[in-house]
């Protein structure tokens, strides 16, 4: 990380040490204008999320992944989403050829099959969509908690993404998901009815199932591969990227 950026997120840090989160999504909107966004799964710590953007109108753009394999009440938490806040969260979907000539090459469920397939698959459902959905910006907003896994544990707030060229900013990441459902709960907000049945971490369909008591939360994603291998490059840094310019401190 350059020492420029390295400053940057050092001061974010300091700027926005004990703030609220609504307040600290209102400061990022300020310093980058038009180039902060936020990725919603419409998981219930999304949803947190893009309540304290779209209830305090914050400038902050949202956007979801659509890998045409969500499930059915992942787009109905979507809709609700949509009519409660009186707003239409954007979509950004795969290539259709690139979806095409994989589908056509290995089968429509192949990810069972190798995780080569299984990381293609993601590359093309939701890797290269990102890409897409974060240029031009210089922050990134994720619903990423510690809890969710070992991985996630040690990460900080704010940090540098070497791969996509700008920072990212997970306000949610020391929250308990005790404390995700109270805030759901006392403000009503719309959430996917999975997570009654025993999904905690929600992503597409045929990767995803519900997980027993006591179970790791990310035991069902991707169940049938080694622990290890569970990202699916989303949040993975990647190479080095050609550097492009944050936008400017005011
Ligand atoms: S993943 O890497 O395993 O797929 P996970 O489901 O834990 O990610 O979600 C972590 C964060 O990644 C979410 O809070 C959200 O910010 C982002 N994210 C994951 N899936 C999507 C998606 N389909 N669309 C937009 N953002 C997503
Ligand atoms: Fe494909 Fe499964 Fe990855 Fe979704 S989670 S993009 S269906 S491999």
């Amino acid at each position: 990380m350059a020492s420029s950026t390295q400053k940057l997120v050092s001061l974010l840090i300091q700027e926005t040490a004990g703030l609220p989160i609504d307040q600290t999504l209102a400061l990022l909107a300020g310093r980058f204008p038009g180039a902060v966004t936020f990725s919603s799964s419409f998981s219930f710590e999304d949803q947190v999320i893009s309540h304290q953007i779209l209830e305090n109108q914050l400038p902050i753009s949202i956007f979801t992944l659509d890998t045409g394999r969500l499930f059915p009440e992942t787009y109905s938490v979507w809709s609700k989403t949509n009519a409660a806040y009186h707003t239409r969260i954007k979509a950004y979907y795969p290539n259709h050829e690139s979806l095409e000539e994989f589908v056509q090459a290995t089968g429509p469920n192949s990810f069972y099959e190798s995780t080569q397939n299984r990381k293609d698959c993601c590359h093309i459902r939701k890797v290269e969509p990102l890409r897409r959905a974060l240029a031009g910006n210089s922050i990134w907003v994720t619903g990423l908690r510690a809890e969710h896994s070992p991985g996630r544990g040690d990460l900080p707030q704010f940090e540098w993404d070497e791969g996509n060229q700008l920072i990212k900013f997970h306000p949610l990441l020391h929250w308990s998901t005790d404390e995700v459902m109270a805030f759901i709960k006392q403000n009503n907000i719309p959430y996917n009815s999975l997570h009654d049945k025993g999904f905690i971490s929600i992503g597409c369909a045929p990767c995803t199932r519900a997980i027993q008591p006591g179970e790791d939360f990310r035991a069902g994603r991707w169940w049938w591969e080694d622990s290890s291998k569970k990202e699916c490059g989303l949040h993975v840094t990647e190479k080095p990227g050609v550097a492009n310019s944050l936008a400017k401190i005011d």
